[in-house]
Order: structure tokens, then sequence, then C-alpha cells
């Protein structure tokens, strides 16, 4: 029987690939490392199946344990400052490790212009592999690469992540509260400058869609799609910040999270302040700092990722889902009624 361990299988991304996992591979044995027990109990509630593991990035020794049992080792987790983890998660595995890393590595300064290159992760591999160590993802992306010497390792580096996903614990995107917090600062909708810059977007199910045909390759022992050259973006369209923005900003008014659909032209460290304090924002407050996940979220609004997945398209993948800019009102409405449920616990 194929014995799967997973790392981050509660995630947003991770969440949907447990499904796929889940629904297309029944026999298989899946051991999902989750945070505690409260989190195991719902997942086992949804998949009597899945065995969970209880620990966290600090377990190393646990997670080294259960990759070397494991034929084949999902990872959707944080990668950035989880080195040790990753590495023990390497060391255990025999045969494939599947890792989750981001194209922030590739963006460019927060300047919401149009001025962008198209980023191939087949034609510009060279330069994809040999980053420097100062970009996002890099230190990490690098320590998977290395490994290629004695298991088959591959990684996934996606763009922004949309839709809804079947996870018990993050059925909306990460960069959701950042987006909200934000429009409800300015009350209005906003962009860097014109919002002219490109964005990769893809849907939660598409991109699980590419961890599920990993799973495939490495069931049927196919050698083709790993080593230090599998680099998948995981990206299905390029559309500019103006173009999502002005989809958003109607589902926001009608969701009473802004008062108007106008637009308000900002800086990113501007849309960095208001993206941390929502509704008490003003100007006077102090940015976050320059490496916090507020700022990084600001940061994104104004740059460019624009992404052409080929290798993934090469091993037969196609995006299924439409347009992201579809999925904008169930994923709010799911984000503000979940909100809703947590302040209403607050309150009793
Ligand atoms: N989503 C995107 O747009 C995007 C784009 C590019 C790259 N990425 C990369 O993909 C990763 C996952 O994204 P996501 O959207 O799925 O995030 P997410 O919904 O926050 O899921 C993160 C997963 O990792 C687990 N986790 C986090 N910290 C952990 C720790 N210290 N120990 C053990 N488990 C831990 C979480 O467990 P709990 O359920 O206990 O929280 C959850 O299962 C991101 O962190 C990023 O590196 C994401």
């Amino acid at each position: 029987m194929t014995q799967i361990f997973f790392i981050g299988g509660t995630g947003h991304i991770g969440g949907a690939v447990l499904q796929k996992l889940v629904e297309n591979h029944p026999d298989a044995s899946v051991i999902v490392l989750v945070r505690d027990d409260r989190k195991a109990q719902r997942l086992v509630f949804k998949y009597p199946q899945v065995k969970p593991l209880i620990g966290d990035l600090q377990s190393f020794d646990l997670i080294e344990a259960a990759s070397l049992e494991a034929d084949i080792v999902i990872n959707t987790a944080p990668d950035i400052t989880h080195d040790k983890a990753i590495e023990s998660a390497i060391n255990g595995s025999k045969c494939y490790y599947i890792h989750t890393s981001g194209a922030s590595i590739i963006w460019d300064e927060p300047e919401g212009s149009r001025e962008a290159r198209t980023w191939d992760d087949v034609a510009d591999i060279q330069e994809l592999t040999t980053m420097e160590l100062n970009k996002t993802h890099s230190v990490t992306d690098k320590l998977v690469r290395k490994a290629a010497a004695y298991v088959n390792v591959a990684i996934i580096s996606p763009g922004f992540v949309g839709g809804m996903s079947p996870s018990i614990e993050h059925p909306t995107p990460i960069t959701t509260p950042g987006i909200v917090l934000t429009a409800r600062a300015f009350k209005t909708g906003f962009l860097i400058a014109q919002g002219e810059n490109e964005h990769a977007w893809i849907h939660v199910e598409d991109l699980a869609n590419m961890y599920l045909l990993l799973v495939e390759k490495a069931l049927a022992s196919d050698q083709s799609c790993w080593g230090e050259e599998a680099y998948y973006f995981g990206a299905a369209e390029n559309i500019t910040f103006s173009d999502a923005m002005h989809s958003l900003a109607p589902v926001l008014l009608k969701h009473g999270v802004i008062d108007s659909t106008k637009m308000q032209s900002v800086d990113a460290m501007v849309a960095a302040k208001a993206s941390m304090y929502g509704d008490s924002y003003t100007e006077e407050v102090v940015p976050p700092a320059a490496d916090s996940w507020a700022m990084h979220i600001a940061i994104l609004f104004g740059i460019n990722m624009r992404l052409r997945a080929t290798g993934m398209t090469k091993l037969g993948w196609k995006p299924q889902k439409g347009p992201i800019v579809g999925t904008f009102d169930e994923v709010l409405s799911s984000f503000l009624r979940a909100e809703r449920e947590a302040t209403d616990k607050d309150k009793a």
C-alpha cells in the first residue's frame, strides 16, 4: 500500500491536495502532520481514512521518522524560516519529496507598473535555479534542489492562490484578510499607482491538480519530472491588479466592506499601514516592520508576478476552473461569515 506523509494538509492549499488524494487514491495510507488534537479530530471526522500525527515544524525527529516510512512526502506548509523541518523531511524521504515554494522569488518593485517580464519555468529555469539567496524562498528552494542527488524532488511555486478550498481549517485564501483590512481602511477600492501591474493567479483546485499529477507520476515510477530543474510555477492566468480590483470592488460594496466602488491610488507604504489597521487606520499609524507579513501583503498589491506554467502544461496539466475573479463573491461571503462567527463566539 502506498504511504504518503503530508505536512500542511490542513491548509488552504494542503486541504485541496488532501481532498484530491483521498478521492483519487482511497487505498493510499495518508498520514498528516497536525498541530493539535482538536484539529486532528476535525480532520479524522472529515476523512476517517487519514491518520493524524500531532506535531509541528519544530518536531524534527517526528518529521524525519514519518518521512522515512513514506513513499511520497508532500509539504504544503510555510517554507521560509523552516529550513530545519524541510531538511528533516528530505532526510527521511527515500523516494519522492514534493515541496511548496512561492513565486515571490521574482517580484519586482511595488510600483503598480506595467513594465515587467514574463517568467517561464522552462525557458528561464537557469535563472530561477540560481537566484541570489536574498530573494524570498531561494534559501529553501536551494536546500530542496541539493537533495535531488539522492531523492526525487519537485518544487511547486504558486503565484496567488484563490478560490474556496475544502480545507477544514483554512477554506479561504491567505491573502483575504489583508485585502479586506486594506479595503476597510480606505472604504473604497484601491490601486498602487494605476494598478497596471500584473499578477499570476491560480484556483486552489487547479493547483491541487498539479500535486496530484506529480503523485501519479511517482506512483507510475515516471522519472521524467523530478530533479534539480523540477521547478513548476503554479499559475493559470495573469491579470492586472486594476482588473482584479474592478471585479472585487462591487463585491466588497455588496458585502458592506466599502462605501463606494471608487478607486483610490495609493503607494505601497500607505497600503501597508492600512492593511494592518482596517477600520481604525489613520495616516499617523506606525508602518509595519520591513520583514512583516503586513508589509509582504501590501507590497504584493503593487508588484508584477507574470508567470507561465510551461513545465506543468508539458506534463499534461490544464486549468479547469474559470477566471479567478469569478470566485471573489463566494470567498468574501465565507470569510466575512467566519469573521462574524468568531466575533459572536468571543462575545458569548
Ligand atoms: N496561498 C498563496 O497564495 C501562496 C502563494 C505562494 C506560495 N505559498 C506558500 O504555500 C504555503 C501554504 O499556503 P496556504 O495558503 O495553504 O497557507 P495556510 O492556509 O496558512 O496553510 C498552512 C499549512 O501549514 C501548517 N502550518 C503552518 N505553520 C506550521 C507550523 N509551525 N507547524 C506545523 N504546521 C504548520 C498549517 O497548519 P494549521 O492548520 O494548524 O494552521 C496549514 O496546514 C505558504 O505558507 C507559502 O509558503 C502560498
